[in-house]
């Protein structure tokens, strides 16, 4: 295969927060994976997050944290470095929208786009009444007010939405609405705003997601991302929505306009051109200069692939894409040759609730008690089952639960089971009874040649799922080797011929190390400290990460390194005692 470009994405988390395993399957741990995947294929990639600083949500926080806003998201963006650190997502950079290092080339890359389409004419300035909050002294953003839906009259209805019918609202039509920054009931004031005409991009987008839909460019997406963006173009059509905000804090409106005073940039506008700041940044401290981000962004041979939480879909797949269709003329409004290029996919996982034994599925809640923190993971667990567990319920289709009493199941089960043990009884044997040398591979009977044979299967099958972001199925394609290995291991009996037959033993063992070699490979974008421990094991070169070598064979006499424990077993006691 020759080598691909590719820039992979992760959504930026609000610095308002910890991480919970819920944000790692959601958008980081597959884009973790299939970016590992990629080097071991000897691709070209760059993996780019970093913190969402700006909108309310962290003003918010910092009110009820009595900090300020600066020092609140500098203080999330830090702990979710760690917390990706501790799990082995390794990002190529981790930008922030508003930390110091980053927000310059932010703030000029926001404005320069914001600019363009005002340039192109893709903006409408106009008044209207929002909600004030008198006591915050701003305006609220529809997720900050609540009220009775003005269709089924339920309780609770958000300013954008209603959760009980499902009915997209607009603030100013809740009945009673009140403020959730403060409690209070707002007022209606008049404010000028700049309004996105999605009406305009609605065609070409609707075509774009149709095409993506049948598969163009190789893949077809996802089904939540297809449903979400295009089926609601179909159901409800795209209105205007302003892109600006009555704010101090975020991106200022780079308007020579009186009404554009004391406005910044909505939220939604700016993050997600946070990846393409980043980039830029990742670009400047590797030396390639200003404007680096354009071999990425504007380069057709590089495909940008993004990876988020059902929640974010319709702002990758409609919003965004509609913001870089409107840097372009509007008589050539395909998106494929212009200022950017839209992306190749938008990888989208569904939530994953949390469930304690006996009890009915519940959202994971800060509040509640009901989110696994990766920080506290972190303070008693290895990364690898964690990884293990969260590919294994990944959320690809529909919602998962994350259960204490499955996680310990599944590690002590299938990964300590099936992978710890093949490993570890295969590089006992190696030690015990061949010096801890590679012994001959003899004259191979047929079990044997399926089991080789098995091991270029896997690896390849593994290699499809991959490709095809199918992230649960290339983890089960590679713990299947790990148990026809431990299937052949019975079948060849090697604790039999030990006694018997010294060179039908060898000839097993050597089949499967073998076997052990190929998993080592195609382990390593999934479980990468478990990987590494293999390669050490087996006292392979840096070269054997590579994808191409997952078959290559251990030459007879080789010799291994001493054995390591792989997995832990874990007692659901002690953790239920937590
Ligand atoms: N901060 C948003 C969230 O956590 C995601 C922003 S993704 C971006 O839901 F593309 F806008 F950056
Ligand atoms: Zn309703």
């Amino acid at each position: 295969m020759s080598k691909r470009q590719f820039l992979v994405t992760s959504g930026l988390p609000y610095s308002n927060n910890r991480l919970h395993v819920g944000h790692i399957a959601g958008a980081y741990l597959p884009a973790d994976i299939y970016v590992r995947y990629l080097r071991t294929r000897g691709d070209n990639v760059r993996f780019i997050c970093g913190s969402d600083d700006n909108g309310v949500a962290a003003l918010k926080s910092a009110r009820e944290e009595g900090i300020s806003v600066e020092e609140l998201t500098a203080k999330y963006n830090a702990s979710q470095q760690e917390s990706f650190k501790g799990l082995g997502i390794e990002f190529d950079i981790y930008g922030g929208t508003h930390q110091p290092e980053f927000v310059k080339t932010h703030e000029r890359l926001s404005q320069a786009f914001f600019l363009k389409i005002h340039d192109k004419g893709y903006f409408t300035k106009r008044t209207t009444s929002q909600l004030y909050d008198t006591e915050a002294k701003q305006f609220l953003p529809d997720r900050y007010v609540k009220g009775t839906c003005p269709t089924c009259k339920s309780d609770g209805a958000h300013g954008d939405q209603c959760e009980n019918c499902g009915r997209s609202l607009d603030q100013t039509d809740l009945i009673d609405p009140v403020s959730t920054m403060t409690g209070t009931s707002p007022e209606l004031r008049e404010t000028t705003h700049w309004f996105l005409r999605l009406d305009q991009l609605q065609q070409p987008l609707a075509d774009w997601l149709r095409s993506k839909k049948e598969g163009a460019g190789g893949v077809r997406w996802r089904d939540i991302v297809i449903n979400q963006s295009l089926g609601r173009i179909d159901a409800e059509g795209l209105p205007e929505r302003a892109m600006t905000r009555d704010m101090s804090w975020g991106i200022p409106v780079p308007l020579d306009d009186p009404d554009a005073g004391g406005k910044v940039l909505y939220v939604w506008f700016d993050a997600p051109i946070g990846y393409v700041s980043f980039t830029e940044e990742l670009g400047q401290r590797l030396g390639e200069g200003e404007d680096a981000y354009k071999n990425w962004w504007r380069n057709p041979d590089c495909k940008i692939v993004n990876f988020i939480g059902e929640d974010n879909i319709v702002f990758h797949a409609i919003t965004f894409p509609a913001m870089m269709l409107a840097t372009h003329d509007s008589d050539n409004v395909q998106g494929d040759a212009g200022e950017f290029q839209l992306p190749h996919n938008v990888v989208a996982n569904a939530f994953v609730n949390f469930k304690m034994p006996g009890k009915d599925e519940e959202k994971m809640s800060k509040s509640r008690g009901t989110a696994i923190w990766i920080e506290d993971y972190l303070k008693d667990y290895d990364p690898d089952p964690l990884r293990y567990y969260l590919t294994a319920i990944a959320p690809e289709q529909q919602r998962s639960a994350f259960e204490f009493d499955d996680f310990i199941a599944r590690n002590n089960g299938e990964l300590l089971a099936a992978l710890g043990n093949f490993v570890n009884r295969t590089m006992t044997f190696a030690h015990k009874y061949f010096d801890g040398q590679v012994p001959p591979a003899g004259n191979r009977e047929q079990i044997d040649l399926d089991q080789i044979q098995a091991c270029k299967d896997v690896a390849k099958r593994t290699a499809d799922a991959l490709e095809e972001y199918r992230f649960k199925s290339a983890q089960e394609e590679m713990m299947s080797l790990a148990r026809a290995g431990n299937g052949y291991f019975d079948n060849t009996k090697p604790f039999q011929t030990r006694k018997t037959d010294m060179e039908a033993c060898g000839r097993a063992i050597n089949v499967c190390l073998q076997t052990v070699r190929t998993l080592t490979t195609i382990m390593s974008p999934f479980l990468p400290n478990i990987a590494s421990k293999c390669r050490d094991m087996l006292s392979l070169a840096d070269s054997a990460k590579k994808w191409d070598t997952a078959c290559d064979t251990l030459v007879d006499g080789h010799s291994l390194d001493k054995a390591q424990y792989l997995v832990q077993k874990l007692d659901p006691l002690e953790l239920s005692a937590k």
